[in-house]
Formats: structure tokens, sequence, C-alpha cells
């Protein structure tokens, strides 16, 4: 077919890590832009988008990835479909060209160290994921290796530390002892580096730790923040919602405003802090940690508010809170339009959408992010 293409990596259509690498990369957006045209107008809304705004390289546009070790000792993804099998990647065009070496020396500490990989299905082993993170505009790579008990693992640190030291700038061994199949850790222990990695979005420059959310694709994450800046304005007061480390957060506190920034992970919360300082903005944040329909923070009417909510959307209790606060600005940013266009409906009982825009955060993949400015009627 005229859209399909010979996908540029081996392991394309087995591993799960890129779903569309068989299409055309003007074809992926298309598809993009019809499938939230589909949703919305479904969902019974008028407003369409006429393209995608796209992604400059749609390889190597990721800041990170986590790899997963397969009970077989492989060392890459889960396999299309599936949740525990696994694609041993000797190539990812996803994340950077070190990739591979890097891989590779992880396979060869679990071979003459003798530690068995994590198996997910009956919940014993020890090696879990390598995560690693590129700050892709600073040139640093922060390495992972996420292990269930730290405590196996630790007399082995000086020869992890000579094998995977001289491919990144900070080098972390993580502990997950949980059966939750997640990258995420309690306890850490720093073998190499400064503690955080740091990445420059639109000459902001951001602190990063192994267990933050951050933006994964850096160049379109700068258009992003672009964009909701021009959706935001410079308002007086702003609020922020969902607002990680800081990202959008410390944009505008340069701009000018007052930023409130309300954040789940209080360790985000602490190097949203640090960030705002970082880039000299302390004096005009605030930032506070707890969950958002527990905090429900007070708005002004004359706020804008800025959400970024996890791919499930809004908790009811925040979507009422603010149609009752009536903030005169909402600028919606959405990693699942799917979610959105539900809320929309809501919010269109007093809002209308002034703007609304479609960025390719996720090359190879069907996901995509939309960015909506809602304006009080
Ligand atoms: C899509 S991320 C956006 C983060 C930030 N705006 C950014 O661009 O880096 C969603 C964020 O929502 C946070 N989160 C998830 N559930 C939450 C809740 N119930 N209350 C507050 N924050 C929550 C997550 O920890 C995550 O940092």
């Amino acid at each position: 077919m005229l859209h399909e293409i010979e996908p540029a990596c081996p392991h394309a259509g087995v591993c799960g890590g890129c779903l569309w690498q068989h299409l055309r990369y003007e074809t992926q957006q298309q598809l993009k832009r019809d499938a939230v045209n589909l949703a919305l107008k479904e969902a019974g809304h008028a407003e369409q988008i006429t393209s995608i705004v796209p992604c400059p390289d749609p390889f190597y546009y990721r800041n990170r990835m986590d790899y997963t070790m397969g009970w077989k000792g492989e060392v890459g993804l889960k396999k299309k479909g599936s949740w525990n099998h696994y694609v041993d990647l000797t190539t990812c065009l996803l994340l950077d060209k070190e990739t591979p070496n890097t891989l590779e020396q992880v396979r060869a500490l679990m071979q003459e160290c003798h530690v068995p990989p994590w198996d997910v299905k009956f919940h014993r082993g020890l090696m879990r994921y390598c995560v690693i993170r590129c700050g892709k505009n600073t040139g640093e790579r922060m390495v992972t290796l996420v292990v269930k008990d730290l405590s196996a693992i630790t007399h082995y640190s000086l020869r992890i530390t000579e094998r995977l030291a001289p491919l990144c700038t900070t080098l972390y061994l993580g502990e997950n002892p949980e059966i939750t199949d997640l990258s995420i850790c309690k306890t850490f222990q720093l073998l190499h580096g400064p503690k955080y990695l740091t990445e420059e979005v639109n000459g902001i420059r951001y602190h990063i730790h192994p267990n933050s959310f951050f933006q994964t694709n850096t160049v379109m994450a700068g258009e992003l923040q672009k964009t909701v800046l021009a959706f935001a304005g410079t308002p007086r007061s702003l609020l922020d919602l969902y607002c990680g480390l800081g990202f959008f957060a410390i944009a505008t506190a340069k701009q000018g405003s007052m930023v409130r920034g309300y954040e789940l992970d209080a360790q985000a919360i602490e190097l949203a802090k640090i960030n705002a300082a970082l880039n000299g903005v302390a004096d005009r944040t605030n930032f506070e940690a707890g969950a958002i329909e527990k905090l429900l923070p007070i708005i002004s009417s004359d706020e804008t508010v800025i959400i970024d909510p996890p791919r499930s959307g809004l908790h009811p209790k925040v979507l009422d809170t603010l149609l009752t606060a009536k903030p005169k600005t909402i600028v919606y940013v959405s990693c699942k339009y799917q979610t959105f266009v539900k809320e929309l409906t809501q919010f269109k009982s007093l809002y209308r959408v002034e703007k609304m825009e479609a960025l390719d955060l996720f090359p190879q993949t069907p996901h995509v992010e939309l960015v909506t400015k809602l304006v009080l009627r």
C-alpha cells in the first residue's frame, strides 16, 4: 500500500515500542488528525483540527526509555500485545545511538554476576529495568538499574560502575520490591555522577530525578510549552494543576505571572521548588503536594488555569471545582483526547473553545497531545 513503508528498525512489528513504524510519517499525522476529529465529532463537538504539529525527527526523539528484563534474560521491550514476553533488542530508534551498547553492557553484567532477571509472572529474580534518560540539550545521560532487592546487588556495585559509568553522567541502582511492574523505585543508591539529570527546554533548566515525570520528547516539549504559553497569555495570577516538576509553572512565572502549582508527587514538588530557584523565579512560584481532588485549591475567577492531568483525565471533584470557580481562561493539555472530548461536553456548559492545537509528541505511536484554550462565555 502507498502509505506503508519498510520499517527502519529490525524489531518493528514484534516490539511493542513502535506500533506505527510501517506507516509513512505523513500518514501517521493524517491518521492522528482524523482520529482526533472523529472523537470530537462523535462526542458532539463541531471543532475540528486541520493538522498536527509534526515532530522534526520522528526517530531518536525520546529522552527516556524504560527497558525491561525478560524472564529468559532478554533486555529490551515487551512484545506487541504481551505483558510477559519480551524482545531482546539489538537496536532501538527511539532514544539515542548509545542505547544498543548500554543494553549490551547490562546483558553482560547479568551474565558475569549471575544475577537472574525478574520474572513478572512468578515474581522471582532480581533485575527488573534499565531506565535510560537523556538531556537532549545538555548531553547528560542517566542510567538507573532497577532491581527487586538492593542488598542482593550492592556487592556488584564496582563492576556495574565499571561497565555503565563510561556510558552516562549519572548512574543509579534503584529498588522496587513490589510486584507491580513499574520502574518507579522506593530506594536509590547513587553510584556515579550528580544526583539529577539536567535538561534544558526553551532556555529553562530542569533538574530531573530518576522517579520524575518529564515530557518525554524534548524538542516537542519545547513546542508544547510555547503553545501553552501562547494560549495562557501573561495573566497576573496563574494556577498550574498537575504541575509535575514545574514544567509549565516555571515557564509562565518567567513571563511574569505569579504561579501556584499543585501535584500529587511530593518528590516532584520538591524538584519544582529547586527548579524555580534554579531559574530565578522562586519568589513568583508556590508549590504544594497532594492529590488535587483532596487539596481542591481555591481558584479565583480572574485566574488562568493550566491543567495537564494523567491519561485518566480529571477527577469529577476537580471538574466540579473548576465549573464552580469559573476561571476566565483554562488551558487544557491532554495526552488522551478520548478522555478530554467527554470532559469538553461538561466544560461547554460554561466555556467556549477559543483555540485547539494537536502536537505530535509520540511519533511511531497512535498517541497525540491536544491543547485547548477554553474561555468563559
Ligand atoms: C501528564 S503529567 C504532567 C506533568 C507536568 N504538567 C509536566 O508537563 O511535566 C501528569 C501529572 O499529574 C500528576 N498526578 C496524577 N494524579 C494526580 C492527582 N490526583 N493529583 C495531583 N497530581 C496528580 C502526576 O504525578 C504527573 O506529574
